[in-house]
């Protein structure tokens, strides 16, 4: 299989969330047959803005508001039917009524998932990643141990009942046995919930893998959508301080089920400052009374748990990493209008690790405990009016302020990779393609 016309586009975040990864996939959707979520949950949250129109979205697809685009969730992605029907009538009362697919293989986060995910967080300590607790990790982990439960087996009453029995028995058993927690929901109870769960989605249910694949055979162009970044990686990224699905560009293709085969474009969401919820080292992170500032201007407060965000300077060693493991031939460069009327900005460049210069991204968890960023500075810009972004927008990457465009060419030389888009706003209108 080819990839002729850029057919295949992955889209990856390359730091560790909310770099913009939904207004991208948005704007990108008009010219997509279809966008399709390939891992993550309901612990993603991703913010269009269209005109005055804020749109959040956890599950579904961040190119739904072009109906023409079908939207996938794929089965790489574990569904929490619940918050699933709760975004499609949202949606609807909106207005947009989604035109939505869903994989049967998809697994399905159950009430025991979520009660887990709370015991799980208290017993991890210092180890802990700070879950977003909406059951990720049980999720996954009933997966892998075989006795998850999937969006098709909730049409399949027989076949639920006898898997729901074997997962509701083994995650109230070590929610009470072994975090000594009570679990009072029945296992009735459950069946009866999930059961109706079942019936409202069904039309959206199907084999999502062979239609994507034949329409892939017809050169449809196919838009995928990742959620999470580069440092949340179970594999790759800041291990044990991570989610539970893969985000690299590597795993599309077993999260939606095609073996593409082919060269994908891979868009690299790259945000110029950086934000963590949760824990893990930081090793740019701002001290409070500097991150204040950054934060409340960037609006850095989580969509999914409204956490404050922890802030700092753009870290290229961990961008360097992103584009490396997933293969990014081209960043789109986020929330320039943020870092405006900073005089000076600051980038690392490399860690500094006991007296050593460490440009790539260690495993080690001692040594990023360990490591202190390694500054460049480079001059700021002016704060932009939004008549200056909107000329921006119109006249091209040349127009740029010359210390926004040496910024940018900064980043894309420190990486090697291109810019080829610009974010100067939330909206889909303020993004510049070069
Ligand atoms: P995602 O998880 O990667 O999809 O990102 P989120 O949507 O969670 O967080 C990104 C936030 O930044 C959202 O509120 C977006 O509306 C906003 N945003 C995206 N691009 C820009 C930009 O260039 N400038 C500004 N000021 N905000 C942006
Ligand atoms: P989007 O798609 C930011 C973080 C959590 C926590 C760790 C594990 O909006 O970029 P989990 O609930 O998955 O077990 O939490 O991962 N996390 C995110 N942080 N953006 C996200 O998604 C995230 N999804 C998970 O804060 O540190
Ligand atoms: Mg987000």
């Amino acid at each position: 299989m080819t990839n002729t016309n850029n057919q295949l586009t992955i889209i990856v975040g390359t730091q560790w969330g909310d770099e913009g990864k939904g207004k991208i996939t948005d704007f990108f959707a008009e010219k997509s047959d279809y966008v399709v979520r390939f891992q993550g949950g309901n612990n993603a949250g991703h913010t269009l803005v269209v005109g005055d129109e804020i749109y959040k979205l956890h599950l579904i697809p961040s190119g739904v508001l072009y109906p023409k685009a079908i939207s996938i969730i794929g089965n790489g992605v574990v569904v929490d039917p619940k918050v699933l029907i709760e975004e499609i009538t949202e949606l609807q009362k909106r207005g947009i009524e989604p035109n939505l697919k869903i994989s049967e293989r998809a697994h399905v986060i159950m009430p025991y998932h979520i009660a887990m995910d709370e015991a799980l967080s208290g017993h991890q300590g210092n180890l802990a990643a700070g879950s977003t607790k909406r059951g990720i990790a049980p999720v996954c982990a009933d997966k892998v141990y075989r006795h998850g439960i999937r969006i098709g087996d909730l049409l399949e009453p027989e076949l639920f009942k006898e898997k729901l029995t074997k997962s509701y028995n083994f995650n109230k058993s070590i929610i009470e046995k072994v975090f000594n927690l009570s679990f009072a929901i029945t296992l009735e109870d459950i069946y009866t919930e999930y059961l109706e769960y079942g019936k409202k989605i069904a039309k959206y249910i199907t084999d999502t893998e062979v239609e994507l694949f034949k329409a892939f055979k017809q050169d449809k162009k196919i838009l995928l959508e990742g959620a999470q970044g580069m440092s949340l990686d179970p594999d790759h990224g800041m291990y044990p301080h991570g989610t539970s699905t893969n985000n690299v560009a590597g795993y599309a293709s077993v999260g939606v089920g095609v073996g593409f085969n082919c060269t994908a474009k891979v868009i690299g969401i790259t945000k110029v400052y950086v934000s963590r919820v949760g824990n893990s080292p930081f090793i740019t992170e701002l001290p409070e009374n500097e991150a204040k500032a950054l934060r409340d201007k960037g609006n850095e407060y989580g969509t999914t748990t409204g956490r404050p965000r922890r802030v700092g300077w753009l870290d290229l060693v961990q961008v360097r990493q992103a584009v490396r493991v997933s293969g990014i031939t081209e960043l789109a460069i986020m929330k320039l209008d943020i870092l405006a009327g900073f005089p000076e900005i600051k980038v690392c460049v490399a860690y500094d690790i006991d007296g050593e210069r460490i440009e790539e991204m260690p495993a080690s968890l001692t040594k990023l405990r360990k490591a202190k960023p390694i500054y460049e500075i480079l001059p700021g810009w002016p704060e932009l009016s939004e008549i200056e972004c909107n000329d921006f927008v119109k006249n091209n990457f040349e127009a740029l302020p010359e210390n926004m465009k040496k910024y940018i060419e900064f980043i894309e030389q420190a990486v090697g990779c291109k810019a080829s888009i610009i974010s100067l706003g939330p909206k889909r209108s303020q993004t510049i393609i070069r």
